[in-house]
């Protein structure tokens, strides 16, 4: 299957978050809707961040919302640099969502066990409504990084020797980012502009791997975009 990928382009990191923010609210009413709630995957780094901001301010059924995270570094609990605190600290502290409706990657307990756990509960929470994700300058995607290989099988891995530190996560794999009816690819700056155009080039970077039936959608600023500026 030739996976199908609609590129569309803002001008800056705000218009991105802005657009981004839209598209998760309209996921949500039209799940909530038809089956009500709304099951999210929400992107680690900072890339997100602008987007989970905006949503702090937004109005929607929260008490129907179900969050859970793609990857997660493996710190302890109140570490600055982990994903479910930059994302608590963004958003959730203060929002309206049910704690017991936010499955945090409890990656304290280890690589190995974290992941046995939280992949236990993602094959009970599967399919999501909308998965979504960021992209290093490597291309990697939540914590599948280039040159690492992972059981295709399996719904949540360990991972070790990451690039980017730190060294051991917790990342959905491939199958899992896939049971999804939508995915969002964040990208933002200068820095992703080349492993950008590896991907619209069919580089077999870890992001040209995901996959999703109704098409991926990515969401890039004027920075990322190999077809604007000089390079
Ligand atoms: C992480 C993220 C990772 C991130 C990319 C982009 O834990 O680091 O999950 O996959 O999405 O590295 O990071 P930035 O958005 O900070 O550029």
């Amino acid at each position: 299957m030739t996976q199908a990928i609609r590129w569309q382009c803002f001008s800056d990191p705000q218009a991105v978050a802005g657009e981004a923010v839209q598209r998760i609210l309209t996921a949500a009413r039209q799940a909530i809707a038809q089956r009500g709630a709304f099951k999210i995957v929400l992107a680690g780094g900072s890339t997100p961040l602008q987007a989970y901001r905006q949503l702090a301010d937004c109005e929607a059924d929260w008490a129907r919302w179900f969050v859970y995270l793609g990857d997660e570094r493996c710190l302890p609990v109140d570490h600055p640099e982990r994903n479910s605190r930059m994302i608590a600290e963004a958003w959730l502290a203060q929002s309206r969502i049910p704690a017991e409706n936010i499955a945090w990657i409890p990656a304290e307990l280890g690589a190995q066990q974290g992941a046995a756990a939280y992949g236990d509960l993602v094959r009970a929470a599967v399919p999501f409504d909308l998965v979504l994700l960021g992209m290093g300058e490597d291309g990697h995607t939540a914590s599948l990084f280039p040159g690492q290989v992972h059981d295709s099988e399996t719904l949540v891995v360990p991972v070790s020797d990451a690039p980017k530190p730190p060294p051991d996560r917790i990342s959905l794999n491939y199958p899992a980012l896939a049971d999804t009816r939508a995915l969002m690819v964040l990208v933002t700056g200068a820095g992703k502009r080349e492993a950008v155009r590896g991907w619209q080039q069919g580089a077999a970077l870890p992001v040209a791997k995901l996959e999703c039936a109704a098409g991926i959608d990515v969401l890039l600023d004027e920075a990322a975009n190999p077809g604007t500026g000089p390079g």
